[in-house]
């Protein structure tokens, strides 16, 4: 973190926005119409942020019953569009449900698979399901836990809950059996879909089977809705297994869709967070469509002719807002890709560009520096000329791969839109605009009625140190708040600064009023760009029988950004090996996922901690990294310190 520090700090180069781009820009052509005469302009006058936002829905929604008032905020609760009678699904898909044009162009992984859903296709599959789902007595406000990888029935799903009111809650299908179990309890969820396995980096991961092990603790869950992918044969389980293609094939292709209020929830995300146990973060119907659609329309310019590229995974925000919800309200045409990056070879992503002329990609750090790693040779055989525009998200983009992915992607021509945004805020809000000089490594300016700043530890405004980002206003696509836990929300972002939002990130405001997002402060992880506790991962490693405690910290890692470490004490008595590091490493695996497994773990005899008996991450961070711990004499055992240089 330090030496990336000081290379931002270093970082000088602007890159004007190209002028052909700025002319053409969707936000251009609305500026004109409000007689705005550019983009300082632009941000000055957004400041207005109920007229901003009213305006922005008019670009985006259409709401079944108008709103009596923009915005209402209560006790750190924002309800946008008040009295609004509306559902996500009537932009998403009703609005072209009888259009020819392409929504999802979906490869799978093995070669050659290929497949192409138009409007009118995905309109009467999720009403097939939606139908199936009333006749199992799915209905307003029930939970559905979906538990699926990368195929088109993913977002099929999502939008046939959306579509009867029902609220789902997707699980990464990285995510390990236990880790959904612990969602779906939490939500107390009625029913789960899932698929008999998918395939990755050439194998297929038996995700029915995983979902029988989740259920088996599970008594909220009626029934499983199963998707055939592979066609392998799974475990079936007569009283509560079902085939989506046996409930859906006789369901009419029609259904109506509910008519919700603005406000109702549209879905559950868990995410972590300071503690063990991930939150539920909750998004409604309205304000939601409104932040999703107009930051796709503008931040990446989204026409008719594009052909749009987020390469996340729907099971994470990114996917929700960028896959799924905003590429739909738009009526664009979206890549899905199932499986990795890397398969059969490095340039798969590099094929899939060309192949379906893909004019805006998005993706992330972590997938940017793995690219640089393999070689600029993979990129040979690929011409890429259809881009016209790429994006990056989760994790602060270091200068040196912000160039590689201008240079070599872009080739010199595509601007790069750095957007910082989080699961809590549904969709960008610190990011260029293509009309936005751009500084590499910087997400530059709060998107138009959005501001943020950098506070100091008393709440004082900061130019030019690192310190808390914060948000200083509600914006539509902001959480509902965190599924049966109000105290959490309240603690987690409102106890630091009353007034306003605590990110949880450290940042840097530059004097052009640039941002520069350094990282997570400590206690969650990016690794690879998927956010994981610090906490989630040590109570996964106290969870078995040899292990006493444990401090998990973040490492710089060239490629994932930031890799997992973890310092253990072993149980009195417990043999000191190897053999018992991987032990750990799968363990921790079997209780969340292969994502969180750390990549070093070190056992030690004691580890330093506070009088009260917390753990000091921060300190054992700074001595394995050997920086400056600072002062360690309030600890209870400041030899602890000394000694983590000893861990085996
Ligand atoms: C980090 C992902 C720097 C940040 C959309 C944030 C970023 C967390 C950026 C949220 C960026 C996301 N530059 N850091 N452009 N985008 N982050 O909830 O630490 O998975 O708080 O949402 O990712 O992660 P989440």
């Amino acid at each position: 973190m330090e030496k990336n520090l000081l290379v931002l700090l270093k970082e000088k180069r602007v890159f004007e926005p190209p002028k052909k781009l700025v002319q053409e820009a969707n936000v251009t052509k609305w500026m004109k119409k409000k007689k705005i005469k550019n983009y300082e302009d632009l941000l000055k006058k957004a400041k207005d942020s109920e007229w901003f936002w009213k305006e922005a829905a008019k670009e985006i929604v259409s709401w079944k019953k108008p709103y009596k008032k923009v915005l209402e905020w209560k006790n750190h609760y924002a309800k946008w569009f008040v009295g609004a009678k509306y559902n996500i699904v009537f932009d998403a898909l009703e609005k072209h449900k009888n259009k020819k044009k392409i929504a999802y162009i979906w490869e799978g992984e093995p070669e050659g698979e290929i497949k192409k859903i138009s409007y009118k296709e995905l309109n009467v599959q999720v009403n097939k399901l939606a139908n199936a789902l009333k006749k199992l007595g799915i209905k307003k406000g029930d939970r559905i836990g979906i538990y699926l990888p990368m195929i088109p029935e993913l977002p099929v799903a999502m939008l046939a809950c959306a579509k009867l009111g029902a609220v789902h809650s997707v699980v990464f299908s990285g995510f390990s059996a236990n880790a959904f179990e612990e969602r779906i309890n939490d939500e107390q969820a009625n029913l789960v879909i899932t698929c008999d396995s998918f395939y990755r980096k050439g194998k297929t991961i038996p995700l029915k089977k995983q979902t029988d092990e989740a259920l088996l603790e599970a008594p909220s869950v009626k029934n499983c809705i199963v998707i055939k992918r592979t066609g392998e044969e799974v475990p079936w389980n007569k009283k509560m297994d079902l085939w989506w293609h046996e409930i859906t094939e006789k369901e009419s292709s029609n259904c109506k869709t509910e008519i919700l209020d603005a406000n109702d929830p549209l879905f559950i995300l868990y995410t972590s967070g300071t503690t063990g146990k991930p939150k539920g973060i909750i998004h409604a119907h309205g304000g939601y469509a409104v932040g999703t659609g107009i930051t796709l329309k503008w931040v990446f310019d989204l026409k008719e002719k594009d052909i749009w590229w987020c390469a996340a995974d729907v099971g994470w925000i990114t996917g929700h807002s960028y896959i799924v919800y905003a590429p739909l309200i738009l009526g664009a045409t979206s890549v899905m890709y199932e499986g990795a990056p890397n398969f059969p070879e490095p340039d798969r992503w590099w094929e899939i560009v060309d192949r379906h002329k893909v004019s805006v990609l998005y993706t992330s750090p972590t997938a940017i520096r793995m690219f640089m790693h393999f070689g600029d040779e993979w990129l040979e055989k690929h011409s890429l000329k259809s881009l016209r525009l790429l994006g990056s998200v989760g994790e602060p983009i270091n200068p040196e791969a912000w160039i590689w992915y201008h240079e070599k992607i872009g080739k010199g021509k595509c601007p790069i839109m750095d957007t910082w945004w989080q699961t809590e805020t549904g969709s960008h809000c610190i990011t260029p605009l293509p009309i936005t000089p751009l500084k590499p490594g910087s997400a530059t300016k709060p998107f138009p009625g959005i501001q943020a700043d950098v506070y100091d530890k008393k709440g004082k405004p900061i130019t030019n140190a690192g310190g808390e980002l914060v948000l200083l206003n509600p914006w539509p696509g902001m959480l509902q708040g965190i599924y049966k836990n109000p105290e959490k929300y309240q603690k987690t972002y409102w106890e630091m600064y009353p007034e306003v939002y605590l990110a949880g990130d450290v940042a840097r405001k530059d004097k052009d009023g640039y941002f520069w997002v350094q990282g997570r402060d400590s206690d969650v992880l990016k690794v690879a760009g998927h956010r994981i506790g610090n906490s989630e991962i040590e109570s996964a490693l106290v969870s078995h029988a040899c292990v006493a405690e444990a401090a998990v910290i973040g490492k710089p890692d060239e490629i994932k950004g930031e890799k997992i470490a973890a310092y253990v004490i072993l149980r009195k008595g417990t043999e000191v090996s190897d053999e018992l590091k991987k032990e750990l490493a799968k363990h921790v695996g079997k209780e969340i996922g292969k994502l969180a497994r750390p990549s070093e773990i070190w056992f030690v005899d004691d580890l330093p901690k506070t009088r009260s008996g917390k753990i000091m991450r921060r300190i054992i961070k700074a001595k394995v990294l050997g920086q400056d711990t600072g002062n360690i004499s309030t600890l209870s055992n400041p030899e602890a310190v000394e000694e983590l240089l000893d861990a085996k």
